[in-house]
């Protein structure tokens, strides 16, 4: 595995990381013994940069992630992050029914409690806020996670879906090591100005989803989905933008198979190459995937490649938004 530097920190991180989410969370049915071989397995291939959140699966997910985490402590830099909650009878964000968010400071020294219990760590590596709270000032909520640093909680810290005028504020109260925004083919929005910010103040891009959610990968039918599987909710999974998507999707995969690339393959090559700056998390409950995705880090795409991709990309411009109307109104902020 090659490594990359997190932000200024020196922190020296496999290139591509493992998104834990869909271990227990949002696609499809777990499938816990393939969830700890594929944990397992990423041990062995030194990926080291593994991502939770305190919300996926109410916890669940971090205390599945800790039965490899905690046995292997040293050999994992392990990534969670704060801020939704869950109460029954809230209306719910963007297809998820009782979600809020709470960036206050108070919740978040109750949440790094219980991720530190569920994980069964005494210190998490790089703790982030999952979104920005448009009713908490954001120096105020960073402030609160600088003091969890200085209480030896929390090494580093981290920032997801901020606005580059967010993490302006935010790197000027505590260094933020960390953006983990969406970023694939599919979603480009941090190119028009977040990229540049983070670049100039030396913090590392971490793209969730650089798969968009697996539909890149031309493996997904789409209409096949379990009934409460997350992507049900999401508009480029629906109607309007289907035929569009897996086109797109059926197409790309041709290109990656010209190259003798698998299409997931081809997708994490085409993140990667967007800079040394970046470090993606692709999410995968299976070996097969995971196997399939290191290889990614050893392609190297040319400049007639990138172009071939964006003539492409141009042939299928349909792909709806990334999220439903209640969900983007927490990006970006
Ligand atoms: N900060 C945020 O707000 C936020 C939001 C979403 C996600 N995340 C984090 O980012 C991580 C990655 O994002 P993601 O999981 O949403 O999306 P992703 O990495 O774009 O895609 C995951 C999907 O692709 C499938 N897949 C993975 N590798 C594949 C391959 N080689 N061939 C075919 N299919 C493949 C997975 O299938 P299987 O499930 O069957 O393995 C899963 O359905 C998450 O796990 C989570 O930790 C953060």
């Amino acid at each position: 595995m090659k490594n990359r530097t997190l932000g200024n920190t020196g922190e020296q991180l496999s290139a591509i990381g493992l998104g834990c989410m869909g271990m227990s969370h949002g696609y499809g049915t777990p499938d816990d013994m393939e969830s700890i071989a594929t944990l397992h397995r990423a041990l062995d291939l030194a990926i080291n940069f593994w991502d939770t959140a305190d919300m996926y699966a109410n916890g669940v997910n971090e205390e599945l992630v800790s039965r490899v985490l905690m046995p292997n402590r040293d050999k994992v830099f392990i990534a969670t992050k704060f801020g939704f909650r869950h109460k029954e009878g809230v209306s719910g964000i963007g297809g998820l029914p009782g979600t809020y968010f709470d960036g206050s400071p108070a919740w978040m020294k109750q949440a790094v409690e219980h991720s530190l219990k569920r994980l069964r760590i005494d210190t998490i590596d790089l703790y982030y806020a999952h979104r920005i709270d448009p009713n908490v000032p954001v120096e105020e909520m960073v402030g609160a996670m600088a003091d969890l640093v200085k209480e030896g909680k929390v090494r580093y810290l981290g920032l997801s879906e901020a606005s580059a005028a967010s993490i302006r504020k935010a790197h000027a109260v505590h260094p933020i090591a960390a953006l983990q925004s969406e970023y694939s083919l599919l979603t480009r929005d941090v190119e028009k100005e977040v990229l540049g910010t983070v670049r100039e103040l030396g913090i590392s891009l971490v793209p969730y989803s650089p798969l968009a959610r697996g539909l890149i990968t031309n493996t997904l039918d789409v209409t096949q989905l379990d009934a409460k599987d997350f992507r049900r909710t999401l508009p480029r999974y629906n109607d309007e933008n289907r035929d569009n998507n897996q086109s797109l999707a059926s197409a790309f995969a041709d290109l990656a198979a010209d190259k003798q690339l698998t299409a997931a393959q081809l997708a994490l090559a085409w993140v990667l190459a967007q800079g040394d700056d970046i470090i993606p998390i692709p999410g995968t409950k299976k070996r097969k995937y995971l196997e399939e995705n290191a290889g990614a880090v050893e392609v190297v795409l040319s400049k007639s490649d990138l172009e071939a991709i964006e003539a492409l990309l141009a042939r299928y411009p349909n792909t709806g938004p990334r999220y439903s109307e209640g969900a983007l109104k927490l990006v970006n902020r």
